[in-house]
């Protein structure tokens, strides 16, 4: 069994060995945190309270097994809200120590790392780039424990960035796909806006620049039209932001493919991209071109493993199940757990490092 609970999404899924996911099921809190444009840690916490144990019965029953047939408990430790990752972990050493299971405490960037190979026939090492709402990193996935950070972001994540210029454009949240669907309709040439870090080595990240650039334009729309944005303008914003954005995410993708290229590069070099924007399909077109530029085979897990989900985590427990990598019942709830601890710090990057 694997528990999430980190962020937004109260999860729980039963996964064997074998590679079969027996249930995978996913309460999102996304309505309790709408009015507010993004995630308020303390009512994330109290609705993971209210929605777990329930669906761990609801997982149980849907797997068709009962806790005496589960072989190990998986849980995230963190990194994430503390709060709700504390709900998770407790719940998760209750359930071990009353059937005296293994625990396995499990980094939640791990299982977004590790879950393209629950679905298809990967091995290491691979390139990943994990776009979500929380982070934003270039990793080389060397093994089960074994990272090589080429780039974290030194403000917001991708999907931060989105939610906030979302919430600048008076669009819902989230704002990654009310932003992708404004933007269809949108000039992405009509605002020439920053392309953050572009050009510069290495593949670190930083939106917060285009995220101010929004909002000065949107100002200036609206002193200039008596207060008001047109539809229009919201699409040629919001079109404009989206280009600048995936232009910035290429430009460090194109540093990280060629770092690993001279460093790890095979006959068989695979890109993987995983997390919530990875659902943007102009982002993901236009990263399929450039890994084909460079002779990567690109892969995705499927949408519902994409973003957070019980199964990720469950199937990193099955891999270190393997090795016997348990924990004690007495570990705590981490907010900052960075897969590789010898990265250089990101200057501002704070806990999603
Ligand atoms: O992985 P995820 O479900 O949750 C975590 O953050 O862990 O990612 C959610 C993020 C949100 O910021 C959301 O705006 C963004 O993914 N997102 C998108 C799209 N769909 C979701 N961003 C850009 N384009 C999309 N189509
Ligand atoms: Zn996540």
């Amino acid at each position: 069994m694997g528990i999430e609970s980190s962020c937004d999404e109260t999860a729980v899924a039963i996964v064997s060995d074998q590679k079969e996911i027996f249930s995978n099921i996913i309460f999102t809190q996304l309505e309790e945190h709408k009015p507010y444009g993004g995630v308020v840690p303390e009512i994330a916490a109290r609705s993971h309270i209210n929605h777990l144990n329930a669906l761990v019965r609801q997982a149980l029953a849907q797997a068709k097994v009962g806790f005496d047939d589960l072989s190990a408990i998986a849980v995230t430790s963190g990194p994430g809200l503390i709060g709700g990752v504390m709900v998770g972990l407790m719940t998760a050493k209750a359930i071990a120590y009353a059937r005296n299971i293994p625990l396995i405490s499990v980094n939640h960037l791990e299982g977004h790392a590790l879950s393209v190979r629950l679905t298809e026939d990967v091995s290491f090492p691979y390139m990943l780039l994990l776009i979500s709402g929380g982070h934003c990193q270039l990793l080389v996935v060397k093994g089960v424990g074994q990272y090589e950070r080429l780039g974290t972001t030194i403000d917001d994540a991708a999907g931060e960035a989105f939610d906030k210029t979302a919430k600048i454009l008076g669009l819902d949240y989230p704002g990654g796909p009310a932003i992708e669907i404004a933007a269809l309709n949108g000039d992405s040439m009509r605002f020439k806006f920053p392309r953050p870090l572009k050009g510069k080595p290495g593949s670190n990240f930083s939106f917060s620049g285009l995220k101010t650039a929004v909002l000065r334009a949107r100002d200036k729309l609206c002193d200039e039209q008596d207060g008001r944005l047109k539809r229009q303008d919201v699409c040629d914003l919001a079109a404009s932001f989206q280009a600048a954005l995936t232009d910035a995410i290429l430009d460090r993708v194109k540093n990280s493919l060629e770092y690993y290229l001279e460093h790890y590069g095979s006959n068989k070099n695979i890109f993987v991209v995983a997390g919530g924007v990875a659902a943007n399909s102009s982002i993901k077109e236009k990263l399929s071109s450039l890994c084909y530029q460079y002779d990567f085979e690109l892969k995705a897990p499927p949408m519902k493993l994409c973003t957070d989900n019980g199964a990720m985590i469950a199937w990193v427990g099955i891999e270190k199940y393997k090795d016997e990598l348990f924990s004690d019942l007495d570990i705590g709830a981490v907010a900052r757990w960075p897969l590789d601890p010898n990265a250089p710090p990101a200057i501002g990057a704070g806990v999603k490092a």
